[in-house]
């Protein structure tokens, strides 16, 4: 079978013709995330959404890799008035409202020319960059850096030296790989897109989240993974998998970033405990308020979904936090 790099092995398996995010069950049928398919989670992350529309006192609430519509929905519920727009490679999903907006994107770190230029808007990519694909390299025996390539199947040998680009971007940020058999994940693509996406907002702020490492804890052999039916599995570039590699959150251009935990309990999204007298006097509300303090505590776990990273480019804008 023939190889390539990894970088556009994976775009074609996520995004081309018949590719993995193109398929009618789109992402919840495989995984779930904290906008989907984990019983009041979306609803605590579509308050957070909410929360920093306000601090940042937009109007537009625009989502990059929107999946199916599933958190701009629950932010519509939650405040009809807020001007919603979703992003994704598919056309508009059935049963997002005629008053969320709906753009087709290309797919990876290309976006449609018509995106922006957007003011008074919060942009968020809520799990876009993982996907986003990238070049592999791993160091050889004579300790030199080079592009890992695949095959269909997911078997991999070296490639070519990494380019100088490449090379210069794992000098600054991925300095540790250099023991053969070491992996690095070059950031370029996404440094790139993520800078694109930014330089579609005139005035407003860009928020990411997703899961992310830095210098201090780059991992040795990478992250790349895939994801079929609700199971990991090895990625195999196919389009029968999603494939997904952490970011390296500290390349990225950004003013802030902070861990979901660390947000989500600073904007007050974990509801204190139920309290027992309720469950005679008013047992709905001590059961609505049960449901809202374990989604609240399964949004900020750690090990779990609070250690995902949220990081934004403020444009013109500062966060309000009175
Ligand atoms: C990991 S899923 C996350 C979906 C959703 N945000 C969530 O958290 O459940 C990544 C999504 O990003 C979409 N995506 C990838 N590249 C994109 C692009 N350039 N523009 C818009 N959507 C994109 C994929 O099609 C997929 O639906």
């Amino acid at each position: 079978m023939s190889r390539e790099p990894w970088e556009s092995a994976w775009q074609r398996a996520l995004y081309g013709p018949g590719g993995f995010y193109r398929q009618p069950v789109g992402p919840a049928g495989h995984f779930a995330t904290s906008a989907q398919g984990i019983p009041g989670v979306g609803r605590v992350l579509a308050r957070a959404v909410v929360a920093l529309a306000e601090q940042y006192d937009v109007a537009h609430v625009v989502e990059v890799g929107a999946g199916r519509g599933e958190l701009l929905r629950q932010v519509h519920a939650l405040v009809p008035d807020l001007h919603l727009t979703g992003l994704d490679v598919v056309d508009r999903p059935e049963g997002v409202p005629a008053a969320i907006d709906w753009q087709v994107s290309p797919g990876g770190s290309a976006l449609p020319d018509e995106l922006g230029p957007l003011t008074d808007v919060l942009v968020l990519a809520h799990e876009w960059l993982d996907v986003v694909p990238l070049v592999i390299g791993e160091v050889d025996d004579e300790g030199e850096l080079r592009v890992i390539e695949v095959d269909r199947a997911g078997d991999e040998s070296l490639g070519d030296p990494l380019d100088g680009a490449s090379r210069q971007w794992c000098q600054r940020y991925w300095p540790s790989a250099v023991e053969p058999g070491d992996r690095v994940e070059v950031g370029t693509t996404r440094d790139d897109a993520w800078a694109d996406l930014c330089s579609r907002v005139q005035h407003g702020v860009v928020v990411g989240v997703d899961y992310a490492h830095a210098l201090d804890d780059r991992p040795m052999y990478g992250t790349l993974t895939g994801y079929r039916d609700g199971a990991q599995v090895s990625p195999v570039p196919d389009g029968s998998c999603d494939i997904t590699a952490h970011v390296a959150v500290d390349s990225l251009e950004t003013d802030w970033r902070t861990t979901q935990r660390a947000l989500f309990g600073e904007l007050g999204l974990v509801a204190p405990p139920a309290q027992h007298a309720l469950s005679r006097s008013d047992p709905e509300r001590y059961l609505a308020g049960l449901a809202d303090r374990s989604a609240g505590l399964t949004a900020t776990a750690s090990p779990g979904l609070g250690d995902f990273v949220w990081f934004a480019r403020e444009v013109g804008v500062r966060r309000s936090t009175h």
